[in-house]
């Protein structure tokens, strides 16, 4: 799916996000399987990561992002009418996390649903919501990208379990006077979904004594093709949105790629002809949020004062799926335009 968005103008008005408190070094996850800071350091740029608690779910993260988002934006829960949540990883398999939420905020007037696209789920989610403003049937959409993949990690398998970390990002988004998301681009081949799957809990594998033996309650993923995936498309749809929207690499200010691996970055960054100073890198800091990566970055770039008014920013995200999804939009100033 490409397309240009219709001449309606909206644009993110909010941003919030929130993260588990206990930090993960790399040296503590040496002392607990056959690994190190340096390999971790070197194959990933990941120095540390944020774990929930026991007791932490996906909502827990989720609301006080989604609070300050909407605090951020002025906008009351009361007046979103659209909530979606984007996760593979959500408080239970139904009802959707989006509708505990949605309790837990008293957005009493909202549609609200989960989405599954990996972790590309923010960059689907988001352009879904642009599609529901610009199409008037919503007003003000409040997007959660988050995840809690340490609780469906296999800690006994270390080529999987040291890539990724916990947390949550929210975005309010509502039409504005101009600026704002110029297109998106979309994209899946299933053919690629065992490269990076968890097999047990849904219909096919039902939780069972032998399932559970089996450890298929948990990520699976074959590294090698998967890096190979995200390098090819993180240039591919960064390419296919700027060429549909009319613009090219060189007016991209912020770039905003999905934080799974610096070594994955740096590569497309190189390919794309992007600057150094315009990526914003906080992998190191929080591993591989999943859907909770973009809008975490997001905050990150606001906060060093790189997301300014008229600022073209380019995100694309990458994963399960296999999926992936680029959108552009032209930073409009506190949100508003
Ligand atoms: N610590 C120490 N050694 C390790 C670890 C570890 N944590 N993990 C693997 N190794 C070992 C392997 O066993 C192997 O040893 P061997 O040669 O004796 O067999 C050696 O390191 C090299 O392993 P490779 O898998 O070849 O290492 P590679 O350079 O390919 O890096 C990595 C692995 C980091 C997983 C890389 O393939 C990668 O980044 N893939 C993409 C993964 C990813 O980002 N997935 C998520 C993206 S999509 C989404 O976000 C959902």
């Amino acid at each position: 799916m490409i397309g240009t968005a219709n001449g309606v103008a909206a644009s993110i008005t909010g941003l919030g996000s929130h993260v588990p408190e206990r930090v993960v070094t790399n040296d503590e996850l040496s002392t607990m399987m056959d690994t190190s800071d340096e390999w971790i350091r070197e194959r990933t740029g990941i120095r540390e990561r944020r774990i929930a608690a026991p007791e932490e779910a996906l909502s827990d993260l989720c609301l006080p992002a989604a609070r300050e988002a909407l605090e951020d934006a002025g906008v009351a829960a009361s007046e979103i009418d659209l909530l979606i949540v984007a996760t593979v990883t959500p408080d239970m398999a139904f009802p959707a996390t989006a509708a505990i939420l949605a309790d837990q905020l008293r957005a009493t007037r909202a549609g609200a649903y989960d989405l599954s696209a990996g972790c590309t789920g923010f960059m689907y989610a988001i352009a879904q919501a642009y599609g529901m403003l610009a199409g008037g049937l919503s007003k003000k959409a409040l997007v959660v990208g988050g995840d809690v993949l340490s609780k469906v990690m296999d800690w006994s398998d270390r080529r999987t379990s040291v890539l990724f970390g916990d947390g949550a990002g929210a975005v309010v988004l509502e039409r504005v006077s101009g600026g704002g998301f110029l297109g998106f681009e979309l994209g899946a081949d299933g053919s690629g979904g065992p490269e990076l799957y968890l097999p047990g809990g849904g219909s096919r594998t039902p939780a069972t004594a032998e399932s559970v033996a089996q450890h298929m309650h948990f990520v699976r993923m074959n590294g090698r093709e998967v890096y190979k995936f995200a390098t090819r498309v993180l240039v591919s749809s960064a390419e296919a949105v700027l060429a549909e929207c009319g613009r090219t690499i060189d007016e991209v200010d912020v770039y905003v790629p999905h934080q799974a691996n610096v070594r994955i970055i740096e590569h497309a960054r190189k390919k794309l002809g992007i600057p150094e100073e315009k990526v914003v890198v906080d992998v190191d800091r929080y591993g591989n949020t999943s859907s909770g990566s973009i809008p975490l970055a997001l905050v990150d770039a606001r906060e060093d004062g790189r997301l300014r008014e008229g600022k073209l920013v380019l995100m694309t995200g990458m994963g399960a799926g296999l999926t992936w999804g680029s959108g552009l939009i032209e930073w409009t100033d506190g949100g508003r335009g």
